[in-house]
């Protein structure tokens, strides 16, 4: 596993990071099964583990601390986030309010088991909701050693080109995946500007190969069904790229994290999987280079 700086925190995270969200996080996914991937992906070296409040209807992240319990966490980056709560009923709210973020951070930390967190990123906010009075909680948060690291995720580009130029965020989570060539110059301002640049939804949400038609088990079936109702421009877009399944030295998955990867100003490409084997394959993605005639073929597809 490769490492890379997480902007100027001073913080190092492996180029593959590990997604503690969706399926991974629900009740009706084994317990055993989503500790020991969170197990095996601290074995091969990854460092950078990312969920939210919210996730899996605010399973995901009690069960992440589950996973971490007696582990060495020194070296990890476990990164949540906040602004989001479960509201019942499969329903996601919103509360960006400065008590709201602070009170979430601090259970977040009681839910993970952690003294500080490593990096506490808002979840989704407006450019509106990012008051002056939220920006000095969540750096109230910072002064009393609670989080280290601030971060934004965000698919909105204009929430990120806000964020860029606010001093307060060390670090941002934007969907960049082959299908999103068009955040190449955001990551690259945001980069330069010394955020860490974390890909969440590296892989597309697997969309890359028609996965949508490839049923093996329940949480396939809830997979496809988030894509074709929420994502289906993703679904869409992903019909063209099914040649990255079909190379001769890595498999669908690696090519994709490489082109990811390939960019300087990308920390760390980020993925949620329920199958050991996917989790092996995608940590064995750190370090390949993605051929030049694949990136040729990649940027022909991304035309159109
Ligand atoms: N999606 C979002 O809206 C979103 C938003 C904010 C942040 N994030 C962060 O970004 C992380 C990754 O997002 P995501 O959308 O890619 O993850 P995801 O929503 O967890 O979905 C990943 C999909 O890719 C598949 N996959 C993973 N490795 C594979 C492999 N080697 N071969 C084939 N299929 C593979 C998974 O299926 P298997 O289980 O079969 O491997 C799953 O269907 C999340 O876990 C979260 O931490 C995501």
């Amino acid at each position: 596993m490769l490492y890379r700086s997480l902007g100027r925190t001073g913080l190092q995270v492996s180029e593959i990071g590990y997604g503690c969200a969706s399926w991974w996080g629900k009740p009706t996914f084994s317990e055993a099964t989503a500790v020991g991937l969170v197990h095996a992906a601290i074995d091969l070296g990854v460092t950078f583990l990312d969920t939210g409040a919210s996730y899996s209807a605010g399973e995901a992240e009690p069960r992440l601390g589950r996973a971490l319990k007696g582990r060495d966490v020194s070296r990890l980056v476990v990164a949540t986030k906040a602004g989001t709560f479960h509201a019942g009923g499969g329903r996601i709210g919103r509360n960006f309010s400065p008590a709201a973020v602070a009170a979430s951070a601090e259970r977040s930390l009681r839910n993970l088991g952690l003294d500080v967190l490593p990096l506490l990123q808002l979840h989704g906010p407006a450019v509106s909701e990012l008051t002056d009075e939220l920006l000095a909680a969540l750096g109230d948060l910072k002064a009393r050693g609670l989080v280290r690291a601030l971060g934004v995720n965000s698919f909105d580009p204009a929430v990120i080109e806000h964020v860029v130029d606010l001093p307060q965020f060390d670090a941002v989570m934007v969907d960049y995946n082959v299908l999103r060539p068009e955040r190449e110059p955001l990551i690259a301002r945001a980069a330069a500007a010394g955020k860490g640049v974390l890909a969440g939804m590296a892989l597309a949400m697997g969309h890359t190969g028609l996965k949508v038609a490839k049923i093996r088990g329940p949480q396939d079936l809830w997979y496809a069904a988030r894509g074709l109702v929420r994502h289906r421009e993703e679904v869409r877009r992903g019909a063209r790229f099914g040649f990255l399944h079909r190379q001769p030295d890595m498999t669908g998955s690696q090519a994709a994290l490489a082109y990811v990867l390939a960019s300087p100003h990308v920390s760390c490409a980020v993925i949620g999987t329920t199958r050991p084997a996917h989790l092996y394959e995608n940590a064995a993605a750190s370090g390949m280079a993605l051929p030049p005639a694949l990136m040729a073929r990649i940027r022909k597809a991304q035309a159109g």
